[in-house]
């Protein structure tokens, strides 16, 4: 897929993963597309922990099953949990600014590249917002007061079917002056 905006529709959460194994090269070219990103001052307030081992997918799986929802991801073939770190603002800005003042926007572009790349490369994607924290940071020896941003789940999709996109319509979103 050459077309930028061809890839973007294309892009859709996966519900339906196969179970298959995730290429450990694709998932160091997500991280890749991710650390590629840009972020206010530069900061780059972010980690990423990238979860392979057959043995812990299906236990990070288990920790997005939140009120009802994401049982589906149990088929996931790798998850990468997206990290918020300390951001280091330039001097005149972080005597401003609250230090994390650009970071959920930096961490949301971040995880857009890792899901977009994925799509690139033939895998498909899914974000859960919805996880078990203090489970996680057990589980993937992290400390305790670690912030997180987002777990995402990525894998083969059963169905390739693209689904329609439901948005807003253009003009609801934008004004051009
Ligand atoms: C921050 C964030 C959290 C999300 N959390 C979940 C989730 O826990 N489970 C899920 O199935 N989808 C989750 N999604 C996916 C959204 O539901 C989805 O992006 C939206 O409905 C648009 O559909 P699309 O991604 O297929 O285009 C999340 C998306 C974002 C951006």
């Amino acid at each position: 897929m050459s077309d930028f905006l061809e890839l973007a529709a294309h892009r859709q959460s996966c519900r339906t993963f196969s179970g298959k194994q995730v290429e450990h090269d694709k998932l160091v070219k997500c991280i890749e597309a991710a650390r590629l990103a840009p972020s206010g001052c530069n900061a780059q307030p972010w980690k990423f922990v990238v979860v392979e081992d057959p043995l812990v997918v299906p236990e990070v799986a288990k920790c997005t099953v939140q009120l009802g929802v994401n049982e589906y991801l149990a088929q996931a073939g790798a998850f990468i949990v997206v990290l918020e770190e300390h951001a280091k603002l330039m001097p005149k800005l972080a005597a401003m600014l609250d230090s994390q003042y650009f970071a959920k926007g930096d961490l949301g572009g971040a995880a857009l590249s890792i899901c977009l790349e994925a799509e690139s490369l033939g895998l498909a994607t899914c974000m859960a917002g919805l996880y078990d924290r203090p489970k996680l940071c057990q589980l993937l020896d992290l400390p305790p007061d670690q912030r997180f941003f987002l777990v995402i789940a990525v894998g083969y999709a059963v169905k390739d079917e693209v689904r329609p996109k439901i948005r807003k319509p253009l003009d609801e979103i934008v004004k051009f002056v």
